[in-house]
């Protein structure tokens, strides 16, 4: 099985790319958790751009969410909304379809952030995914100084992540 896990955030030392980096680390056998790092490459989506038509980046995209059985989404939250980098890749696979009964999985690194898992959730709704709810998990890692490597070394934090993930199989499968 193989699960694409996509990171809302671009910054180097990201707390929600460490959490799905976590997660590809605790991925129980047969299961490949596949961190997608293309997503400040895509241009500004703009609908007058045919699907035949989209730029490489746009057509490795669509090809990997189109390769996965499903994806994990991991956001922050800017000004009450989904950082735009994210935003604008959803909106270049509204029309492509690549995340219509896909399932997903929204991990969220900080309690605070409530409005961009709802806007998040929202958009992936209407797009036809499939939200995993069992799947789908809150952590506090905002101002927590973890070294590299220390989600998966945490005991709490690694057995959040296993349960989150074994959920997400058993719905996949
Ligand atoms: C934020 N942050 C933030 N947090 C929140 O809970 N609600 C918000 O509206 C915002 N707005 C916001 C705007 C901008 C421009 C920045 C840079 C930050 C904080 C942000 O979500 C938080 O630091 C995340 O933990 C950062 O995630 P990464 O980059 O560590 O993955």
């Amino acid at each position: 099985m193989r699960i694409l896990a996509i990171s809302g955030s671009l910054r180097a030392v990201s707390s929600n790319t460490a959490l799905l980096e976590a997660a590809a680390a605790l991925a129980p056998d047969g299961v490949e958790i596949v961190l997608y790092d293309g997503i400040g490459a895509l241009p500004h989506f703009n609908p007058d751009i045919a699907d035949e038509d989209a730029p490489a980046s746009v057509a490795a995209f669509r090809a990997a969410l189109a390769a996965s059985d499903g994806v994990i989404f991991s956001t922050p939250e800017y000004a009450h909304g989904l950082p735009g980098v994210l935003k604008n890749a959803l909106d270049w696979v509204v029309g492509s379809s690549e995340l219509v009964e896909k399932p997903v999985a929204l991990f969220n690194a900080s309690p605070r952030s409530t409005y961009a898992v709802a806007s998040l959730t929202a958009t992936l709704t209407v797009m036809s995914a499939k939200v995993i709810g069992e799947a789908s998990v809150t952590v506090q890692l905002a101002g927590r100084a973890l070294p590299d490597g220390g989600i998966a070394a945490d005991e709490e934090l690694a057995g959040i992540l296993r349960e989150a993930i074994a959920a997400f199989v058993d719905a996949v499968r």
